[in-house]
């Protein structure tokens, strides 16, 4: 890393410049913070994979840009409006901010704050962007950009928090495991003694399994073609499990028969397989049954089945499972540091910032669930 007279630090980071292609680390500029802005060092940061999505121009086709929504780093310089952060500080860079004033966040029923959104323009909230390369600019992924050794984001989407944190933890509760965990008692709430089924255990499905265990459902069936999450299912609180290849019936149909015919009270789609939404939906009680949407794919989904949703069943969608930053994250940190929510279960693979390209590789194999880049 090396800094200009400017306050501009030139360091690595890792670049996409077209769909589909894979990152390149390289040098970039990352400009000084503005006023309501803080810059960052990055500690640890993790793959998500929506930033698999991102990488092929999803939701938006903004290029050159730096994936990367997980991670954790310490300040190192603040803008001048900054209060809450200063130098030194351990900050989670999330893709959500909670202004507390707007409609949603008065609502107390919504993360979707309107003054701090989850922002698809590649830019930071004043339109423009903080890093570049050779004079190019470089898009943001929503408000951060965590594969780059050094960021700028707008304070009010930066959390403070603990230091003794585990530093993959602390990534890893930017996006994934929260967003599963917090869909449990943010999104809906599952009461005691529910029916749980869980599509795809990858990070997020794994949280939804531990949220929906911590709330007291008796039984949480994990449904993942991938013999391999069995275990990690049961390390997080799965009573049974799915291999649908292991059968020529439908997810639903396994479901159903696992529950007399009935379905189950709550089913989590965390594939992003845009064809198991209907599946979810068909594996849900009638009348009863709560479908929480939250794989993103790369392909919309095709129609949603009408009829089987008119039965009394309901659809929710999810980001970042409902968890606000400022209200209920904190507390999802206090599980982690004392042990409550261990996610020792969840690192299967480290990698230096250098090696991103083999990180991408692990994600293909069965056994990996999160990759750690360590800076
Ligand atoms: N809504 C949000 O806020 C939000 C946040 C984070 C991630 N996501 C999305 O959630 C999804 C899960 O993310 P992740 O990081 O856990 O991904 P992941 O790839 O680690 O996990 C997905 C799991 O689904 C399993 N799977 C794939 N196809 C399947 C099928 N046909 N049947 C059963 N299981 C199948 C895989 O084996 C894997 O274990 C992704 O689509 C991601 O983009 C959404
Ligand atoms: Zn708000
Ligand atoms: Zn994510």
């Amino acid at each position: 890393m090396t800094k200009s007279s400017q306050g501009v630090i030139t360091c690595k980071a890792a670049v996409i410049w077209k769909s589909g292609e894979p990152p390149k680390v390289e040098e970039i500029q990352v400009d000084p913070p503005k006023a309501s802005e803080v810059r960052i060092k990055m500690l640890c940061a993790s793959l998500c994979h929506t930033d698999i999505l991102c990488c092929n121009g999803l939701p938006v086709p903004l290029f050159p840009r730096i994936p990367g929504h997980e991670g954790v780093g310490m300040v190192e310089s603040v803008g001048g409006n900054v209060t809450n952060l200063k130098e030194g500080d351990i900050v989670m860079p999330l893709y959500l901010g909670e202004c507390g004033e707007c409609l949603n966040c008065k609502s107390g029923r919504s993360n979707l704050c309107h003054k701090y959104p989850l922002g698809f323009s590649g830019l930071l909230l004043d339109g423009t962007s903080r890093m570049s390369t050779g004079g190019q600019t470089i898009y943001h992924h929503f408000s951060c950009s965590t594969w780059s050794e050094y960021i700028v984001i707008e304070a009010a989407y930066a959390a403070k928090v603990d230091p003794r944190i585990s530093f993959p933890h602390a990534s890893f509760l930017c996006c994934g495991f929260t967003t599963g965990f917090g869909a449990t008692w943010r999104e809906v709430t599952v009461e005691k003694g529910s029916t749980v089924a869980v599509l795809g255990l990858g990070a997020v499905g794994l949280g939804a399994v531990a949220g929906a265990r911590t709330q007291g459902a008796t039984r949480i069936i994990g449904v993942d073609i991938n013999d391999m999450k069995r275990e990690k299912g049961e390390a997080f609180g799965i009573t049974e499990f799915i291999n649908p290849k292991d059968s020529d019936k439908s997810i639903s149909e396994l479901i159903k028969d696992a529950t007399g015919g009935l379905g189950v009270d709550y089913c989590y789609e965390c594939t992003g397989v845009p064809a198991l939404l209907n599946e979810a939906i068909d594996a849900s009680k009638v009348g009863l049954g709560t479908i929480v949407l939250i794989g993103a794919g790369l392909k919309t989904s095709g129609e949603i089945n009408y009829i089987p949703l008119l039965c009394g069943r309901t659809l929710k969608g999810s980001i970042y499972g409902g968890v606000r930053p400022q209200s209920d994250l904190p507390s999802i940190v206090d599980k982690c540091i004392n042990k409550e929510i261990q996610l020792d279960e969840l690192i299967t693979h480290e990698v230096s910032l250098h090696e991103i390209n083999r990180g991408f590789e692990y994600l293909k194999q069965p056994d990996c669930v999160k990759v750690v880049i360590k800076f």
